[in-house]
């Protein structure tokens, strides 16, 4: 728990290493009831530290110590000392070799860091700080070695052995043991170690590399799931053909291996490889997986495997720096994906999603910058400014630079840092090296916190043909920094004459228009930009592609917003007027419902909708994306204080008012589309998810108009789809109809049919937490009693609980508080049981400062039950303590 670990660690008290682990052999003998650790270090003094012998301090945490040797010299009581997280010796030599042995406890270890058993096997988890939890050791990413692991167990209950590398030998013991050794060519720090044993099945294919290499390729599951690994397989073989095409990148082992296991803290991780999977990031079949679980398995096992490069061979220098390889490596896998299915629609669903949840994250108590210069628990910093925003960051180098400059840069920075582990600063410096182009004000974007605010405003001069756009940039003040300086940001554009049509781009000063698209740095608090030769005024679109991560605010008319809805070229920007369009109706809804005023809609929307759904020619993924309204989360996340009863009010009105004015071709293409769902066996392909998404919100709407032909074609829909996304949609949509009867049923047929699918019950309990109808709180309260559900396992904690917190706002933020209370007692109990989950979990609460008093004092009030509810973990208690500061 809480003991040194809180305190506050600095970016500038970074120190190199005072020694250095050239090998590092380890052996592990797993049993039942303990496991032991041997490590044998074979270590030097850091030439870049500096002359003399310092004390050599290694991590270690919760290492039961059984005996130490330094040279093979047995060390006694009085030769080193012990905390309950270091170990500290003094070397004599220059060069000199440690033995340890431990003794550990996976058996019993429920924070999922170290080596743990998760259902029938061991496997570790060492990012960011487990590594210290299994042996001796300098945890730290600097610190990098040549790794030999040798695991040995009882050979019945753990056939399978694994480890980092190439498999070298094995053999069996007396006893029904068994060992195998495995040997990693590439140095590594100890967060990139992984090991797993235990009874798994695997799919074995193989890919042939750039330069004609044969690269075995496995994913290890448990029996039961054999038939779910294809499709992460076909994203594997799709991934490393990608990272050889787009970045030049080859695999560099003769293996790569992916294991699924189902407890898991996160998403998934990149262990040289053997890559460790949470099973709900690579098991994937059209009958228990929905079309996003499909692409979310492709975008993970991308990701991990484009970690090889941007993470192993080239790795971060200290834990400040973790956005140079999650920042980078989310940008590489959202291009995969985008190059894969649909541009557009994948950018889409990127900024709605960074819009709700990263900007609320850089409007709360724990924003930080890309690359933060303070934590006290790293744990706490797995988040979505490092992972979404770093990503974006790294997107505005790509748009600065173009394709062919940011590829010099990155072949630049892969050839000049691999092996080595470094900042973002060298990254940033391979950029400009290869480029010529400086980014010294552009780097602001990973020192300072928060949301750029840029207001736009626009000026014609008819006589002269001039059009000129103003930038007015700020930026909020964030814990630790009040004042910000200006950011350069990328605006991509383009100006839109009377008929929709693009005008050509030329600037003052220019001798010829450079396109109908482009992108004008802003560098400066206040700048303006004039284009000559603009015969008529224009309607600008701006922000193509959202081009920065920035609040923009243009003062468009509703009619305005019509027209570049169905005019704009940049698809982004198209399904970005609506959105806006669906903003103002939306709080003009909202202010009728605080006004306790007859709630009207502007029926511009309707038209606007209806023009969508009636044009067949447009891709079916836009008109569902467009069908989309803002949800709640990101109306309270744009609102000065949220008004919860009042969004949800509002929000259901339009959608109810939509459903009846678009009832007719609503249910035409609901119909054509479940017809040729029916005729067609399941693809995970874009035009496919298409298809599905219009059809499923389509229903969506439908179901509002409680016909009783909907209900059916509901039921229907339910009970006959050959595929999760179908079925998954209409069990949604009944749960949340007031059909008590077919809800009920379907809900008792689908658990009793997926009862022995784990991830299959997470949607069924999430669609359950997700219902906004009245008695939330007690429907989640019921289903904690459910035998599926355990709060030892964060898939189910998230499906549950955090689907209750994160999207049923209505029902959280019931105005008794009872929401808060109960949250606040699940991270109570969770602290003990797993920290890492517990602080994620809290997020909800920590946004207290978005709401009225009354809500306000309810929130913070469980906050301060937190923190005076006893030992809480260093996690839990910097998030709460720096959400009530
Ligand atoms: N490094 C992992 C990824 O993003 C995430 C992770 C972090 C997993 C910490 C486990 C623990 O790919
Ligand atoms: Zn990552």
């Amino acid at each position: 728990m809480r003991t040194e670990q809180s305190k506050t660690i600095y970016l500038k008290d970074y120190q190199v290493p005072d020694y250095l682990i050239d090998e590092t052999h380890l052996t592990f003998e797993l049993f039942e009831d303990h496991s032991l650790v041997h490590a044998q270090l074979v270590m030097r003094r850091n030439p870049a530290a500096g002359a003399g012998l310092p004390k050599l301090v290694l991590d270690g945490q919760q290492l039961e110590l059984l005996e130490l040797k330094l040279d093979d010299r047995e060390l006694g009581e009085g030769d080193y000392t012990l905390t309950d997280s270091h170990l500290t010796l003094q070397p004599t030599q220059e060069r000199f070799v440690v033995d340890s042995s431990v003794r550990i406890h996976p058996e019993s270890n429920t924070a999922l860091e170290g080596l743990y058993k998760s259902g029938t096997m061991f496997c570790t988890q060492c990012e960011a700080e487990g590594f210290r939890k299994i042996t001796f050791y300098l945890d730290r990413p600097d610190v990098m070695s040549k790794f030999t692991t040798t695991v040995s167990a009882e050979k019945h209950a753990y056939p399978v052995l694994l480890s980092n590398g190439n498999p070298i030998a094995s053999g069996s013991e007396e006893g029904g043991r068994h060992w195998a050794t495995w040997e990693d060519p590439f140095k590594k720090p100890a967060y990139l170690f992984a090991l797993v044993a235990g009874d798994l099945w695997c799919v074995e294919d193989s890919f042939t590399t750039m330069s004609s290499r044969e690269v075995a390729l496995r994913i290890y599951v448990e029996p039961e799931n054999i038939d779910k690994v294809q499709h992460a397989m076909d994203s594997l073989k799709r991934s490393m053909k990608w990272d050889e095409e787009v970045y030049g990148r080859e695999y560099d082992l003769d293996i790569f291996m992916i294991v699924a296991v189902n407890d898991f803290n996160m998403g998934a991780m990149e262990n040289k490889g053997l890559n460790i999977f949470n099973s709900s990031c690579v098991l994937a079949k059209a009958e228990t997986a929905t079309d996003a679980a499909h692409q979310r398995v492709e975008a993970v096992v991308a990701h991990e495997y484009f970690h090889n490069w941007s993470g192993n061979r080239v790795t971060c220098r200290d834990w400040f720096q973790l956005s140079l390889k999650e920042g980078f490596t989310v940008f590489r896998d959202s291009e995969f994906s985008a190059d894969t299915h649909s541009r557009t629609v994948k950018r889409i669903e990127d900024v709605a999603y960074l819009r709700t949840h990263q900007f609320a994250e850089d409007a709360g108590p724990m924003a930080h910058p890309v690359r933060p210069d303070a934590y006290m628990e790293i744990s706490n910093f797995y988040t979505l400014t490092i992972y979404e925003k770093g990503a974006e960051v790294l997107r505005m180098i790509h748009t600065l630079l173009g394709p062919e400059l940011f590829r010099k840069g990155s072949d630049l920075y892969f050839e000049r840092h691999d092996g080595q582990a470094v900042t973002c600063d060298d990254f940033v410096k391979a950029m400009e090296d290869a480029s010529g182009i400086d980014l010294t004000q552009f780097k602001r974007w990973y020192t300072q916190a928060g949301t750029p605010r840029l207001e736009v405003s626009e000026a014609y001069d008819e006589a002269a043909q001039t059009y000129s756009l103003t930038f007015r940039q700020s930026c909020p003040a964030t814990p630790g920094q009040s004042e910000k300086l200006p950011f350069v940001i990328p605006v991509a554009l383009g100006l839109l004459d009377a008929q929709g049509f693009e005008l050509p781009l030329r600037l003052q000063g220019e001798s010829a228009a450079q396109g109908t698209s482009r992108v004008l740095s802003v560098t400066e608090a206040e700048q303006t930009f004039t284009f000559v030769g603009v015969v008529e005024k224009p309607l600008p679109s701006l922000l193509r592609g959202f081009s920065a991560p920035v609040k923009l605010h243009f003062p468009y008319s509703r009619d305005q917003l019509m027209f570049l809805m169905q005019h704009d070229s940049d698809g982004f920007n198209r399904w970005e007027a609506g959105q806006q369009l669906s903003v103002q109706v939306l709080q003009e809804l909202i202010g009728q419902h605080q006004r306790g005023e007859a709630l009207v809609l502007d029926q511009r929307l309707v038209t606007a909708l209806r023009t969508l759904l009636e044009d067949e020619s447009l891709d079916q993924a836009m008109v569902a994306e467009m069908l989309s309204l803002p949800g709640e989360a990101y109306l309270t996340e744009i609102s000065e204080v949220a008004d919860v009863e009042a969004i949800h009010a509002a929000r259901e009105f339009a959608r109810k008012a939509l459903a009846d004015a678009l009832f007719a071709p609503l249910w035409a293409r609901y119909q054509a589309n479940r017809e040729v769902s029916k005729a067609t066996p399941y693809v995970a392909e874009a035009a496919h998810f298409a298809r599905r998404s219009l059809q499923n919100i389509a229903l969506s709407y439908l179901m509002l108009s409680e016909k009783p032909e909907v209900l059916a074609a509901c039921v229907d829909q339910f009970d006959n789809a050959d595929n999760m996304t179908e079925r998954l949609a209409a069990l949604a949509v009944l749960v949340n109809s007031p059909f008590q009867e077919e809800q009920g049923k379907a809900l008792a047929m689908f658990a009793d049919f997926f009862k022995d699918n784990p991830l299959v019950m997470d949607q069924w309990f999430s669609v359950q937490a997700g219902c906004p109808l009245p008695g939330g709180l007690e429907r989640v309260h019921a289903l904690m009693q459910h035998e599926a559900f355990t709060l030892k396992n964060p898939n189910k904690v998230r499906a549950l609980i955090g689907a209750f917190a994160n999207q049923n706002l209505i029902n959280f933020h019931r105005a008794d508080g009872a929401g808060y209370r109960f949250l606040a007692d699940q991270v109570i109990t969770l602290n003990a049981l797993n920290p890492q989950i517990a602080s994620r979990l809290l997020a909800p609460l920590t946004r207290w400062r978005k709401y009225g008093s009354a809500r306000q004092a309810l929130m913070k009030a469980e906050l301060e039950r937190i923190l005076a509810s006893g030992e809480l973990s260093s996690d839990v208690y910097e998030v709460v303590s720096k959400s009530l500061a």
